[in-house]
């Protein structure tokens, strides 16, 4: 694979401003694979169509092909016609209309990259996205080529299921004993939606009736094993399709739908058209293999590959920079879906928390970049936290600022203007402004800026004149790269309730911060007002505010916003974590215990369990460390284990009881109510392991258990907080139980987290388990992504440091995209103590000097000089 290595002097970089529409219309494309495990032969036949005057050269992309041929109008083009530069072949001196035929051969078994056409348990299959198309066949790979495609799959017998994108045409008996199935897609397209499966699979069948009466015939495609498994993701995918149908109208437009779940991905899932490819992980569930979590997220994960077939497949990015146009819109999209049919308030409480604990580490540190960066190395790095994360709110903020109707209106214009092209983040705006007559010169600062701006929040009252005056004031985000930054415009929603009975004296209202500051004054407010700001997180701003301990307890009471209600609280854990750092022994203010204390004791007045189990969550890591700069990982950890301790010491009386009310009786359901009793009840029983030895319970609920998310939940804490007896019983009978690769890996992050436990040995004994694969992404993220992010213990010394940079750099030799995301948890060496960041930033060095692939490079050499 060295030829995939990049020079690490020479970084090639990829600039927004050098963009030039392609030169050349391809009216059609046809595909011929003849798969064989090494030597997959790709015949492709196009007919080509100069559409831009003055220039006569071809640019297409191959990479670790081996030509065999490539003809025009029938004809060996000489290689004196050809230049071949890295990536690209210049095909000089073509016609003005013609038929390019090129033949390629390519070895999918030795393709650990699962980039282009590779094998994963024997099965065929295809990641395109953005650039694997390249290593398919020579071809413009870039998202603004859109054209129709046609698939011939000649396989043995020993492949019974071939699929490719489209609609199935023909199936037939070739004379020498092999078959062909042949698929044709309508639909124009990019390559990087193209997609191919061949195997011997399972399937499942189900049906959709569109609201034009037309019948899909859906079909989940798994290994035969794991045909158990599939209704739930067939069942999310039915409402997902009603769900665009009567929020955005939108209606699918193929006669078949199929879903493939494949163990060997890089990441989540992939919206090919006609034909979506998942991680196993993420499609995969029943009550014994799959917990409550896995439930949800593969709700959403569906949700989400089924929008992109209208935002990113009919209209579709013009270039990589407008990544976030399909990304970012798709994820709003899909948190709404989740929103509509679980909890509403739960959902925006985790997106939130994911928001400010991952996004906002991201856009303060070397890797920051804009929604829509202006230049990158290597694309498949900026599938990041803020093309889509970010990206997502600033399309909430859209929404906000012109309210449902009109960004509904919007949307639809949208589609209807740009349905079969390649488009811009502008078009997008454009569309919402024409609807609105709004202007967006403004508001586009939230996509070309890169960091977290702050908000400055000042109340003041006076009880004389009863005038509440609350002063807002935007401040420049802290990023790495020092630049200046024009002010944003900010969606402030806020209420004003009263301290002490709650009642809302305000209702809520928007304010539009676009100035650097701006004062807002309410009039006849007598008593005790307390401002709840940034409601549902209105804008991805950073708060600051100097809020008493008695407005916090107000808002985490009353609040009838959530993700403030849950923000409140979490913040006086942040005041008391501080207390904790200074002194260990020092213990948690009287008025948040009595507000623990009564916000469980009586579990007959729980409204929302799931809204308290969140609650009653301690801030991530990256939350403290951010907060507590420069950080000391160790020591937040203890602060953090004695506010866990405190806390499980002020409701200890009521925890069992809590336990007892939310556990959930008869058969599993994973519906959103008995999801959020059965996560407060495991909170519940988590601080409960914290104040009294509950090993017989524990052993117990692991006896009896009808689900995996209650049989994980014991085994989980007895791992931390059981006798090493009980500990270690339980261990070995989930992995015993673990007969799934999901399973599994629940098993392997586990033991990878623990703190008792989970010692650098331990990890390392991990990677040598039987089940363990340097080639599966899942095992990787499982043993070394859950040791790098959530095991502080271990990680955060110099042989955790030395421990990750060894397993990145022999990851790096076989699939650079996942030892590139692995190496982050080394490149926030800017957050911690010196000691830690001269220990991490030796880890990088030592990196940064060997022969690193492309996408490993861009990212060390950002993250240390
Ligand atoms: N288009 C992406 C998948 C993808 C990303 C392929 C990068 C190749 C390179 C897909 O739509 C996606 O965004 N998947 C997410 C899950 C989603 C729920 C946010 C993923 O795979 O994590
Ligand atoms: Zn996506």
């Amino acid at each position: 694979m060295t030829d995939s290595r990049a020079m690490n002097s020479a970084p090639s970089i990829t600039r927004l401003a050098d963009y030039e529409a392609f030169p050349f219309a391809i009216d059609s494309v046809d595909l011929t694979f003849e798969l064989d495990p090494t030597h997959t032969r790709v015949t492709q036949v196009s007919r080509v169509r100069r559409v831009v005057h003055g220039t006569n050269a071809l640019e297409l992309n191959g990479k670790d092909l081996k030509r065999v041929a490539l003809k025009i109008d029938g004809v060996e083009v000489q290689s004196d016609r050809l230049v071949e530069i890295d990536e690209t072949l210049l095909v000089r001196q073509v016609p003005d209309e013609f038929v390019l035929e090129v033949v390629t051969e390519i070895n999918p078994e030795a393709n650990t990259a699962l980039e282009g056409l590779y094998l994963s348990n024997g099965m065929f299959c295809t990641q395109c996205e953005a650039e694997g198309f390249r290593r398919i066949t020579y071809y413009p790979d870039r998202p603004d080529v859109m054209s129709v495609f046609t698939t011939r799959i000649i396989s043995d017998a020993s492949r019974p299921v071939l699929l490719s994108n489209g609609n199935p045409v023909s199936d037939q008996h070739l004379p020498d004993g092999r078959r062909e199935v042949f698929w044709s897609d309508p639909f124009p397209k990019p390559c990087y939606l193209f997609a191919l499966v061949g195997g011997d699979l399972a399937v499942k069948h189900d049906e959709f009736v569109t609201m034009s009466g037309r019948r899909i015939d859906l079909r989940i495609y798994v290994e035969p094993k794991d045909l158990d498994r599939v209704d739930y993701a067939l069942e999310s995918l039915k409402r997902a399709m009603a769900w665009d149908e009567s929020v955005y109208g939108r209606e699918y437009d193929l006669d078949i739908f199929m879903i493939v779940a494949v163990s060997h991905f890089n990441m989540g899932a992939m919206e090919n058209k006609g034909l979506n490819i998942f991680n196993s992980s993420c499609v995969l569930a029943n009550a014994e293999a799959a917990t409550d979590q896995a439930f949800q997220r593969i709700e959403a994960i569906v949700a989400h590959e089924y929008f992109h077939n209208w935002s990113g497949n009919r209209v579709t990015c013009r270039d990589w920079f407008q990544l976030s146009l399909k990304e970012g819109f798709t994820v709003f999209r899909d948190s709404e879906f989740s929103a509509d049919i679980n909890s509403r308030a739960v959902k925006r409480i985790q997106d939130v928390n994911f928001l400010r604990s991952a996004q906002f580490t991201e856009d303060s540190g070397p890797t920051a970049h804009p929604v829509q960066p202006s230049e990158y190395q290597e694309i498949s790095n900026f599938y990041t936290l803020t093309i889509y994360e970010k990206g997502a709110e600033v399309v909430r903020m859209i929404r906000t600022l012109l309210g449902p109707e009109l960004f509904r209106k919007g949307s639809d214009l949208y589609f209807a203007r740009h349905d079969g092209q390649a488009v811009t983040i502008n078009e997008f705006v454009a569309a919402m402004a024409d609807v609105s007559g709004r202007d967006f010169t403004q508001f586009m600062r939230w996509y070309r800026q890169p960091g977290t701006p702050r908000l400055r929040v000042d109340v003041s009252h006076d009880s004389q004149t009863k005038q509440l005056q609350i002063q807002l004031m935007q401040k420049q985000p802290v990023v790495a790269s020092g630049e200046s930054h024009a002010h944003y415009v900010i969606p402030v929603s806020y209420q004003v309730i009263d301290q002490v009975t709650g009642a809302v004296v305000v209702p809520e209202t928007l304010f539009e911060l676009s100035d650097e500051s701006a004062s807002i004054t309410h009039d006849g407010i007598a008593t005790n007002p307390v401002v709840s700001i940034l409601r549902g997180l209105s804008a991805p701003v950073k708060l600051e505010m100097d809020r008493s301990v008695d407005e916090l307890v107000a808002l985490a009471r009353f609040d009838d916003d959530g993700v403030n209600r849950w923000d409140a609280i979490q913040e006086l854990y942040m005041q008391a974590i501080s207390g904790f750092l200074k002194d260990l022994d020092s213990s948690i203010d009287d008025a948040l215990r009595r507000l623990i204390c009564d916000l469980i004791s009586d579990p007959a007045k729980v409204a929302d369990p799931a809204c308290l189990a969140e609650m009653l969550a301690l801030p991530q890591d990256n939350i403290l460390w951010d907060a507590f700069q420069p950080a000391d990982p160790q020591k937040i950890l203890e602060a953090r284990k004695a506010l866990r301790q405190s806390i499980a010491r002020a409701g200890a009386s009521s925890w069992f009881e809590l336990y007892e009310a939310m556990r959930v009786d008869g058969p599993y359901e994973p519906t959103a109510d008995a999801i959020g009793r059965r996560s407060l009840a495991i909170t519940a029983l988590g601080y409960l392991a914290k104040v009294e030895p509950i090993d017989d319970l524990l052993k117990d609920i692991d006896a009896s258990a009808s689900n995996l998310t209650e049989r994980y939940a014991a085994y989980r804490i007895a791992r931390s907080d059981a006798a090493d007896e009980v500990s270690l019983e339980l261990s070995e009978k989930f992995l015993n139980r673990a007969d799934t690769d999901e399973v599994l890996d629940l098993w392997l992050s586990t033991e990878a987290m623990n703190e008792k436990t989970a010692t650098i040995d331990r990890i390392k004994e991990l990677t040598s388990h039987s089940r363990f694969a340097w080639t599966n992404p899942n095992r990787v993220r499982a043993v070394l992504g859950t040791f790098a992010n959530r095991n502080v213990r271990a990680f955060h010394t110099p042989e955790g440091y030395r421990l990750l940079a060894d397993s990145v750099l022999k990851l790096d030799a076989m699939n650079p995209q996942i030892a590139s995301r692995l190496v982050m948890p080394l490149c926030q060496w800017g957050r911690f103590e010196k000691g830690f960041q001269d220990a991490m930033k030796s880890e990088l060095r030592r990196m940064i000097a060997k022969d690193l692939s492309k996408d490993l490079y861009e990212i060390v050499s950002k993250s240390v000089d």
